[in-house]
């Protein structure tokens, strides 16, 4: 589904040729692609960026897009999981990256909003956590204090506020930093990587579009691809969003809305956002799932029109989208270098939908380890260890793979009827899984596993896709690829379906 962002976006487009041994290849032109990019070509390097679909097309199309450090109870869980130093290198690399991005786009002239960031509590669990943020908060400098929920609909049962944050137009921003690229000599490619490979001192990258050498790689993929090892260690969360014209929300009671994000479950995001025809819109979201472990996430988007509702009864809703992002053991970034590339092959991921900052921050650890100025917070936090607490956390998230894997495959046993309009679901053709859909009026079957590490799908019926249960993984309903870890379609099968479609067509 089309987000608010991409039906509102300026055209970035694509650019005709580029060198092919540029000094840099970036992979993804999403925030993070085209910020590291950005600024490695200010630095005066020659860079070149793959992008496989468009621009935006994937998380960054689908954010919130809130510039902020007070990020729900984040900062005490990260704590427990990766320990102190670690989470002060955190902070101390979100400031920087926050800092830099909206400097850029204030010179850019394309500004950032600003805004108070607000995390609520609505009962006394939410209220204990939001207790414990703020001293940790606190103890790593950030200038958070207790309130901020005084123009929220509803009552709260606690509430912290971070002012001076941000909240962004997400394509806005790439088309300005795009810009500002090429200013630099970038060029932006649309080709789609499949391989990147040490090649003499510098890398190879293979693409449908032929082949770029480089000095180094930069991986800004969401999930990285191709990274096959890193990607089973991060777990990928997918959430719903929804844009909504309020007769009752004046330009003046928008103005005064802060960013609010809930601490409870379910989760509850809230920003506004300008029409355009120069309107405010309200935008919620937040109700979320790991990838491919909902039986509906239909209903997901309807409580979240129910929720608005009641809160702002004139609402209508007129965009609704859903994006995903990823989440590492110990719910830090994972910013460094893919095993093995010996610093030739970077990636940049892990951002826990926490990517605006976190996109920034990278492509100033990046940029800077490849100009020789690493920053130290940048270091700090590529040398942690792992804490007995993110192994746990690990342990857990392989449990529910093997789990959902068991599940999905227990529910491809039981016969099921060729799905109907908008539907999918697995079944079994000989000793074969197999999974198939109809969509406007066309049946197809695609095979059941996942290339990325032979998972099984399932059937997403709000986005109309199949989504990987293990690594999150997404492909269209002919098993084209639209994002995550495999680096390659769901294999279409061959027309040798029985006719139980009754001559309808069951489609490759
Ligand atoms: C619902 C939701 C709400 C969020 N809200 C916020 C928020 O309020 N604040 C915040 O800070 N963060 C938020 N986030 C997180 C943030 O949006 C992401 O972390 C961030 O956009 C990630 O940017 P990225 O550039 O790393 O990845 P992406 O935007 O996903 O970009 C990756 C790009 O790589 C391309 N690509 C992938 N594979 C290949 C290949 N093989 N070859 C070529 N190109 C390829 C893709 O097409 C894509 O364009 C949210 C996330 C979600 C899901
Ligand atoms: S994404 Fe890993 S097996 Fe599908």
């Amino acid at each position: 589904m089309t987000s608010l962002w991409q039906a509102t976006a300026p055209t970035i487009g694509f650019d005709e040729s580029s060198p092919r041994r540029p000094d840099a290849v970036v992979v993804g032109a999403g925030l993070t692609g085209l910020a590291t990019a950005a600024l490695l070509a200010e630095q005066g390097a020659t860079v070149v960026v793959l992008e496989a679909r468009v621009p935006g097309a994937v998380a960054t199309g689908g954010t919130t897009a809130k510039l902020s450090l007070l990020q729900s109870d984040r900062l005490h869980r990260i704590r427990r999981l990766a320990g102190g130093a670690a989470t002060q290198a955190f902070v101390d690399g979100s400031l920087a990256g926050q800092a830099w991005l909206l400097g850029l786009l204030e010179r850019l002239g394309a500004p950032a909003e600003p805004r108070s960031a607000v995390s609520f509590a609505s009962g006394d669990e939410g209220a204990a956590s939001l207790e414990r943020e703020l001293e940790v908060a606190r103890e790593l400098g950030l200038p958070v204090r207790e309130g901020g929920a005084e123009h929220l609909p509803f009552p709260t049962a606690a509430a912290l506020e971070l002012p001076d944050q941000a909240q962004l137009h997400p394509l806005a921003t790439l088309a300005a930093l795009a810009a500002h690229l090429r200013a630099h000599g970038g060029a932006i490619m649309h080709a789609s990587v499949r391989h990147v490979r040490r090649a003499g001192s510098g890398v190879e990258v293979e693409t449908d579009a032929g082949a770029w050498r480089a000095g180094s790689a930069v991986l800004a993929t969401g999930a990285p691809v191709p990274a096959r090892g890193t990607s089973v260690l991060l777990e990928a969360h997918r959430s719903y969003a929804a844009a909504y014209r309020v007769r009752s929300l004046t330009a003046e009671a928008a103005a005064v809305l802060p960013m609010a994000l809930g601490v409870d479950a379910p989760t509850r995001s809230l920003r506004t956002a300008t029409a355009a025809d120069g309107t405010p819109l309200l935008i919620a979201g937040g109700v979320g799932h790991v990838v491919g472990r909902h039986r509906d996430p239909r209903q997901l988007v309807a409580e979240l029109d129910r929720w608005v509702l009641r809160h702002w009864p004139d609402a209508a809703r007129t965009h609704a989208w859903s994006a995903q992002d990823y989440r590492t053991p110990d719910r830090l970034p994972w910013i460094g270098a893919r095993p093995g590339s010996r610093g030739r092959v970077l990636l940049a991921t892990g951002f826990d939908k926490w990517g605006m900052t976190g996109g920034a921050m990278s492509a100033l650890a990046i940029a800077g380890r490849l100009g020789g100025a690493e920053p130290d917070w940048a270091r700090a936090l590529r040398r942690r260890g792992t804490t007995p607490a993110a192994a746990g956390s690990l342990v857990g998230s392989l449990g529910a793979v093997a789990a959902a894997q068991a599940r999905t495959a227990r529910a491809a046993l039981s016969p099921t009827p060729p799905p109907g309009e908008g539907q999918g679901s697995l079944g079994r053709r000989g000793a074969r899984l197999v999974a198939t859909s109809t969509v406007d009026g066309r049946t197809r079957e695609v095979s059941a596993h996942c290339p990325h590490v032979g998972a099984l799908v399932a059937w997403n019926a709000q986005e109309r896709s199949w989504d990987c249960t293990a690594h999150g993984s997404r492909f269209a309903p002919d098993g084209t690829r639209l994002e995550g870890p495999a680096a390659c379609p769901l294999r279409a099968l061959p027309r040798s379906v029985d006719e139980r479609a009754g001559g309808a067509g069951i489609q490759p």
